[in-house]
């Protein structure tokens, strides 16, 4: 079983750590010829428009983004309404930009390089206004595509080993990514933005799930041969990520298993000739699983994490009181990378407590139990925080306080941790994911790596729309792995750098 061979990780991990010398031995050069398509097409099927003029919830964004609602309530069907309302404020396009290489097309959550690899099918039942199927989501004219008509969810159900959720969904929406799409410019890194992307995606799913008042989570366990199969993916250049099951029938009513042959349906290339990153297909192939056995022995391991050890002297957050009035969906609408920060500005000890209160209530999903549970542990590099001096500090997260690490002004360091970029040092303060990868490993399996990457991603998506709901700005960040994990050290020793948000306020710019 190749999840266990979990050298693969290593092997992976290591081989695309950024590091100053890598950026300069090896620079990449983007080919604008071969840039590819930021959408998924396919010319020979017929579009069923998804209706736009769609309800708001009028859901507060903080309400939305930390609250999940209970699966063991009654049942809560969704309509077509809902289904379109969640894809688009997911993947769909919030704005548009002209650019000299052609116009970006920009999407509800943040996307390394606005590249946007990350695809989204429906797997669904009869919904008032839709009919079962298996459907394309395509955000460019806001339409879904039928790649197969009738009733597949026991397909999808027995792909995940009977994960109650999937089995009592009326609908499951399916992630994939597209290596290519991404791999454009980042090249082998790419597999770590597969998780990073899906993440930020999942963190506008959930909310709007949320507020739309029907159950969600994240399912990561699922026999990935057969979710790929029914959805017919040439796993040469997609694969699918995590399945997310929307709603809840108490009384399932899953039909029979389905035949469900190859389709080879015809999609247009993403651009004249493609280049292949063996590291990822190589690392994806190593966290998959191959049997519905291997998926319910993965689901039933249950990993402890005890806290690290106290360091230095401790700050108490203060709970932050509810004054929101802005609702999920302008939130996600306003949201948008943060290209320059203030540095003469800074947050308050409220505004930076709200989000981490908000974002990290614990998330939805099957590989984290018992609930609460969270992969990666949060470091951070203050700059201008009132009241909280300079420095390098430690999240300890059951405690809701923050430990000194060491004091100072690091901006400097922050420059150079991200990549050399002034994001990062011109922030508020910037928020370090370090994971005990080792750990996670152990207990996951290679599969532990995409937990890992999609859990940063689903919290870094939350905390965006934390600081937007309070009016901060915010950007994710790629970085220098070990020098990051140097400067956390010797209380980060042993971890691992997986993600990086940087939040503050937006430059003002002169008119
Ligand atoms: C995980 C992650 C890492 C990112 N890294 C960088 C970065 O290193 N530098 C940068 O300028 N922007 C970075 N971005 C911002 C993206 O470029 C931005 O999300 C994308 O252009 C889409 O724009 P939007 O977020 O405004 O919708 C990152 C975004 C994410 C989600």
């Amino acid at each position: 079983m190749a999840n266990r061979e979990i050298e693969a990780t290593w092997k992976y991990h290591d081989g695309t750590k950024h590091s100053y010398w890598s950026i300069r031995n090896h620079p990449h050069f983007l080919d604008w010829a071969t840039r590819p398509l930021a959408f998924k097409i396919y010319p020979k099927i017929e579009p069923l428009p998804l209706p736009r003029d769609i309800r708001q919830t009028g859901v507060a964004a903080l309400s939305a983004i930390s609250e999940t609602v209970p699966s063991a309530g009654g049942d809560s069907m969704p309509d077509l309404q809902d289904l379109a309302r969640i894809l688009y404020f997911s993947g769909g396009i919030t704005k548009q930009r002209a650019h000299p290489g052609g116009a970006v097309y920009f999407r509800a959550a943040a996307c390394t390089g606005a590249l946007y690899e990350i695809e989204l099918y429906v797997v669904t039942g009869d919904l008032k206004g839709l009919d079962a199927g298996v459907y394309h989501f395509n955000p460019a004219d806001v339409s879904l595509r039928l790649l197969r008509k009738g009733d597949f969810r026991r397909n999808l159900a027995q792909a995940t080993a009977m994960e109650p959720a999937v089995v009592h969904a009326p609908a499951t929406i399916i992630c994939t990514g597209t290596y290519w799409r991404n791999a454009w410019k980042y090249q082998a890194r790419a597999y770590r933005h597969f998780g990073w992307d899906n993440g930020t995606l999942l963190a506008n799913m959930l909310a709007v799930s949320a507020a739309s008042g029907l159950p969600a989570e994240i399912v990561l366990g699922f026999v990935d041969g057969e979710v790929n199969r029914l959805l017919d993916l040439d796993t040469r250049h997609e694969v699918s990520l995590c399945l997310v099951p929307i709603g809840r029938k108490s009384e399932s009513s899953l039909p029979d298993l389905r035949e469900a042959p190859a389709l080879g349906l015809e999609t247009v290339p993403l651009s004249e000739r493609e280049i292949e990153y063996p590291a990822m297909l190589e690392m994806h192939d190593a966290s998959s699983l191959e049997s519905e056995e291997e998926v319910a022995r993965w689901r039933g391991k249950q990993q402890l994490f005890p806290p690290s050890a106290p360091a230095g002297h401790a700050l108490r957050f203060q709970r932050p009181l509810e004054e929101e009035q802005d609702t999920i969906e302008q939130v996600i609408l306003r949201r948008g990378s943060t290209r320059a920060f203030d540095r003469t500005a800074s947050i308050t000890p409220d505004q930076l407590s709200t989000i981490f209160d908000y974002a990290t209530r614990g998330l939805p999903a099957d590989f984290l139990e018992p609930p609460g549970l969270q992969l990666s542990d949060l470091y951070l590099i203050v700059h201008s925080v009132q009241g909280l001096k300079a420095g390098a500090y430690f999240l300890r997260r059951e405690r809701n306080t923050l430990e000194v690490l060491r004091e100072g002004g690091f901006r400097g360091e922050a420059h150079h941790l991200g990549l050399e970029q002034e994001l990062p040092a011109d922030a508020c303060v910037d928020i370090f994911f370090l994971a005990d990868l080792k750990r996670i490993l152990e207990g996951y399996g290679n599969r532990g790596y995409r937990a890992v990457q999609l859990e940063a991603g689903a919290i870094g998506g939350k905390m965006y729309l934390a600081a937007y709901a309070q009016r901060l700005g915010a950007t994710g960040l790629t970085f220098f792995d070990d020098d990051v994990l140097n400067f956390f050290s010797p209380h980060a020793k042993g971890k691992n750098a997986i993600f990086l948000l940087a939040i503050g306020k937006p430059l003002k710019r002169k008119p």
